[in-house]
């Protein structure tokens, strides 16, 4: 596996793969590497001829009191675990590389980074956003992997390279959780023991609300009502939302036509958590 650091040795490797006709599959991640990674790189590698990881805390789409400082970074065993994978490209970059002094042009993202966790985080699908160009304009990706664990963050992107006409195929790769529910995070190592265990109530609250959709209930309400009180239980567990939304706009919906998603943030002890989960009837 070859690490690069440098943009411009990034876009060389990119632009002579692509020369020969390679296929590159882009996973961009903020590393502390775990399954939900990995499992993302797998998928890459079926996808295309050359795998580029690109690991980089982005300070852009973090508020100055959010967690940028204390992010989990562990090069070496990233390192190792893209080498395990058989990955070919490393891309580390610091932040002074993506982000010299006096650079000022970001991409405004529009009304799909305004609700769920882009009320309680403004700014961040604009550093997500801009970034996510970068990283397409310095790799030269033919598909890109996302997470569907961070849906809003996935719908953003897609309309993005979408709208910017970006050629770039987006993949969304489906959330992998833990063998009790939980959905693997590189914040869940902020988790205590007790609130590690109190965390469960984010899978749990989506299950009971896939029964009662099961069921043939279609109100939000009533869904809505059955995670606000699932969560109430954790006395541990702040919940920041919940909402019922169009998988498309994200905009709310009164009752599920078809399929909607659900999701939610909480905030647990020093950490905050999303998931989400696909209900259709
Ligand atoms: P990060 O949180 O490191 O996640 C990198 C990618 O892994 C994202 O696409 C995310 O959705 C996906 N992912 C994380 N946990 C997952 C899980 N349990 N199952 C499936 N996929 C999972 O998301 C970011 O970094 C950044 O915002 C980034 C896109 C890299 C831009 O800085």
């Amino acid at each position: 596996m070859i690490v690069f650091e440098q943009i411009s040795q990034m876009r060389r490797w990119s632009e002579t793969a692509r020369g020969q006709g390679s296929r590159l599959v882009l996973v961009p991640t903020m590393g502390s590497l775990h399954e939900g990674h990995l499992s993302l790189v797998r998928d890459a590698k079926k996808r295309g001829d050359n795998v580029v990881v690109s690991v980089f805390v982005n300070p852009a789409q973090f508020a100055p009191h959010e967690d940028f400082a204390g992010y989990p970074r562990d090069f070496a065993r990233d390192r190792k675990l893209l080498e395990s994978e058989a990955v070919d490209v490393m891309f580390h970059p610091s932040v002074d590389e993506i982000y010299p002094e006096g650079r000022e042009s970001y991409v405004d993202v529009g009304p799909l980074g305004l609700p769920l966790c882009g009320a309680f985080r403004p700014g961040h699908f604009r550093g997500v956003a801009t970034i996510v160009v970068k990283l397409f304009n310095i790799a030269l990706p033919h598909v890109a992997i996302f997470g569907c664990k961070d849906y809003q963050q996935l719908q953003v992107i897609r309309k993005m390279t979408r709208d910017l006409d970006f050629t770039v195929e987006i993949v969304g790769h489906p959330t992998v959780r833990e063998a009790d529910g939980l959905a693997l995070s590189s914040r869940n190592i902020y988790l205590q023991p007790a609130e590690r265990q109190a965390a469960l109530c984010l899978s749990r609250s989506l299950r009971l609300a896939g029964a009662l959709v099961k069921q043939g209930e279609k109100r939000a309400s009533v869904i809505l009502d059955v995670v606000r009180s699932e969560i109430a239980k954790e006395p541990l567990v702040h919940l920041e939302y919940t909402n019922l939304c169009n998988p498309e706009n994200l905009a709310d919906v009164e009752a599920i036509d078809g399929i909607a998603l659900l999701a939610l943030a909480v905030r647990i002890g020093k950490a905050r958590l999303i998931d989400n989960m696909l209900l259709e009837l």
